[in-house]
């Protein structure tokens, strides 16, 4: 009904900033785009938006922007941000025309930002213990700050909140877990505010307590699905940051929200990866496959493909013991720097039996405006920014912990924290 309306109007009359275009911005832009914000310009209000119209047009009609690289039809995730193709073409149609305001007194007003938590006081505040200086210019950082937790029982968490300090510097940030001190010790031997990494954080985190980019919102798990939060642990920060053009400092902070009810499943990771890489220099679509078959019924709670500089698209799917095939993720073209957790809404119910297969393609060819060699190299795994992985995580829980330590024994994970966790899992008295 609204694509029918909106067609009706884009035949009979240019649009506007008010009537047509301010509801996408608002919606789709604006929550990056405004000052203070990670975008470097904001597309509210009027004066501004059409400032931009022809980017504003572009970026839309190549998919550059919002940015959001998984191809609709492949997963259904929680807060996708995609427009219509309708939507699309009206941006592009009132540049076109002259980016008119229309009434403007009538426009829709932005939407408004909560200040504060999100999710109201947390039960637990990390903040960095210094602040990071980052310079005007120069390459992005991906800056890892480790923060005792002074957690003194385990615990299970059931959201996270990530706060910037300085929002028009950080691009985006993961949290992960650490109780072996390996952390500590990177942090230790790098000269800087916690420690430098390129991909992953250096070391094999204990549990992940989840990830922040601009413009997203807050969620709680499930009632009754919790992220296993070990006394002692170290929570280690890593920001991705973003030259500004001028020196810029943050010091971001965390807030922890245990779990409200009592959790009877907990989250797991599980990666499926293909370490034999070796690309030819030159080869524009080389081609890596890995799978794993899943040994317990299992639900898919998110998704995070990852590969470096010359990744170039990356598939994901289901195939059910009766045949069936899922799609879980189609990444195309892959964005370095908008790396991405996909949650699926809803979560994935897959029988035991699953196999989880992953394509992934590479481009080091020179037309490859991202390859870190010029002329191109040939290019092996690894962890540094020169290398190239082919990596996907899935998160996972399943009804019974017994059956997540299974799994992800399974797959090959050695962890320490699983020890523990096997304790919680035996029945209590
Ligand atoms: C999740 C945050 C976010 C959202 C949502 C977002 N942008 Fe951006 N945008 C950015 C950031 C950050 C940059 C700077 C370049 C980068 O980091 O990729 C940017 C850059 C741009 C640029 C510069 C050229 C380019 O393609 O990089 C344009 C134009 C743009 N955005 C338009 C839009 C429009 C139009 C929308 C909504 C339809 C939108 N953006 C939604 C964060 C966002």
């Amino acid at each position: 009904m609204v694509t029918l309306l909106c067609i009706a109007v884009l035949q009979t009359e240019a649009p506007t900033y008010a009537k047509n275009v301010a509801s996408v911005l608002n919606r789709s832009c604006v929550p990056c785009h405004r000052p203070g914000e990670s975008a470097p310009f904001s597309l509210t209000p009027y004066a501004e938006a059409k400032k931009w119209s022809s980017m504003i047009a572009l970026a839309t009609k190549r998919r550059s922007m919002p940015p959001w690289s998984a191809i609709p039809g492949h997963g259904n995730f929680e807060g996708a941000r995609v427009l219509s193709p309708t939507e699309i073409r009206l941006l592009e149609l009132w540049h076109q025309t002259g980016a008119k305001p229309g009434n403007l007194a009538a426009a829709p007003k932005p939407p408004r930002f909560t200040k504060g938590w999100q999710l109201g006081e947390p039960d637990l505040v990390l903040s960095m213990p210094e602040a990071v200086d980052v310079p005007a210019e120069g390459p992005d950082q991906l800056r890892n700050i480790v923060i005792p937790s002074g957690l003194l029982q385990d615990r299970t968490v059931g959201a996270l909140e990530f706060r910037p300090g300085n929002a028009r510097v950080v691009h985006h940030a993961l949290v992960f877990l650490d109780n072996s001190g390996a952390a500590r010790r990177l942090d230790a031997a790098d000269p800087g505010v916690g420690y430098l990494s390129f991909g992953g954080p250096g070391f094999f985190p204990s549990g992940s307590l989840g990830g922040w980019a601009p413009g997203g919102t807050t969620k709680w798990l499930p009632d009754g699905v919790g992220r296993y939060f070990q006394k002692g642990s170290d929570v280690v920060l890593q920001v991705h940051y973003h030259p500004t053009g001028r020196p810029e400092r943050d010091q971001s902070k965390i807030g922890i929200y245990f779990s409200r009810k009592p959790v009877t499943q907990l989250v797991g990771g599980i990666s499926v990866e293909n370490w034999q890489i070796a690309i030819p220099a030159g080869d524009s679509n080389y081609l890596r496959t890995s799978s794993y078959t899943l040994p317990r019924e299992t639900t898919l709670l998110s998704i995070t493909p990852h590969m470096h500089l010359l990744g170039k698209e990356m598939r994901a799917r289901a195939i059910l013991p009766d045949g069936t095939r899922r799609p879980l993720v189609w990444v195309k073209p892959w964005n370095f720097r908008w790396q991405e957790t996909y949650i699926y809404k809803p979560s994935l119910r897959l029988p035991a039996g699953t196999r989880l297969e992953v394509e992934s393609w590479h481009d080091n060819s020179a037309k490859n405006l991202n390859n870190p060699f010029s002329p191109p190299r040939p290019v092996v795994y690894g962890e540094g920014s020169n290398d190239e992985m082919s990596l996907c995580i899935f998160e996972i829980t399943t009804d019974r912990i017994e059956d997540l330590l299974f799994t992800i024994h399974d797959n090959g994970v050695q962890n320490r924290v699983m020890e523990r966790i096997r304790l919680l899992a035996k029945p209590k008295g």
